[in-house]
């Protein structure tokens, strides 16, 4: 279906590897539109709660955007390149399922700002965060200058994407870009049993809670958590997770 991504469904949790292994993942145009229409296939299936996105190979998550493409774009075409993709990770970022990515390898460029688009992130002890864009002569633009400042704060981004620096899992970790850090072998199974977890709750709770959480970087966040906590109020999940605590039973959520 896909020439650029695996993608299987274990257990209800959609896993879309990014498989250009040769090329470390980078992401080329037909990579963004597939990891698109993945995504949007995903939001769009009901047998699907949730996600995670890895890459290919031992190496790397996402080397970064594919620099062959850069070649000879104009002001114009950057600008568009760079639209396109915020537009692409936004998708990602406001899905209503949550989406994880396994960080396997490097994180780099691109492949750092689609890390950051997830709703959070699980390393390798072999992954590698930076912004590299720097050494091109260019700036993050995938959203990598908003996304970062805000996982990790101005003076750590400011220091990270100007100079271009890269950072291990470990400090990644310390800078609460990563929730956690795992062994290679163990990486997938830490993200589907975390992603597990929150698939066995309300649907549509997780998903006021995401978009709740998504306003936070919005001068209306406590409005959108406000609606979204009365929304709750008009769910049959709601009505089923309040009785079957009061019951002391499990409550059997349907998404409704
Ligand atoms: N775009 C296009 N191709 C890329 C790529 C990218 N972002 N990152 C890696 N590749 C390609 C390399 O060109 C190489 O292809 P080739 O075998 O046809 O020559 C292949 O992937 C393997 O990469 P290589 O550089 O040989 O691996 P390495 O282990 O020596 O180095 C990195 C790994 C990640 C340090 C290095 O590939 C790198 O710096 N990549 C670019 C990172 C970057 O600047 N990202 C931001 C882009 S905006």
């Amino acid at each position: 279906m896909y020439t650029t991504l695996l993608t299987e469904v274990r257990d209800g949790i959609c896993i879309i590897t990014i498989n250009r292994p040769d090329k470390l993942n980078a992401l080329n145009r037909t990579v963004m539109a597939e990891l698109d229409q993945a995504v949007a296939a995903l939001i769009a299936d009901p047998a699907v709660r949730g996600a995670v996105i890895t890459g290919a190979g031992p190496k790397a998550f996402v080397a970064g955007a594919d620099i062959s493409e850069f070649v000879g774009l104009s002001v114009e075409e950057g600008k568009a390149l760079a639209k396109k993709g915020q537009d692409i990770f936004a998708r990602i970022e406001q899905s209503p399922k949550p989406i994880v990515a396994a960080v396997n390898g490097f994180a780099l460029g691109g492949g750092c700002e689609l890390a950051m688009a997830c709703h959070f992130r699980i390393a390798s002890d072999l992954a590698k965060f930076g912004q590299p864009e720097v050494n091109l002569g260019l700036i993050p633009g995938y959203g990598g200058t908003q996304r970062l400042t805000r996982l990790i704060g101005k003076g750590r981004a400011t220091e990270l994407i100007i100079t271009g620096a890269t950072i291990d899992a470990t400090r990644a970790s310390q800078y609460g870009l990563v929730n956690d850090v795992v062994s290679p072998e163990a990486l997938l199974e830490k993200t589907l049993s975390i992603l597990q977890v929150a698939c066995g709750k309300a649907p549509l709770a997780v998903a006021h809670s995401i978009a709740a959480i998504n306003a936070s970087y919005e001068p209306g966040g406590f409005a959108a958590e406000i609606e979204g906590f009365g929304a709750c109020f008009g769910t049959e999940d709601m009505i089923e997770g309040t009785a079957a605590f009061l019951e002391k039973r499990k409550a059997h959520f349907q998404g409704k």
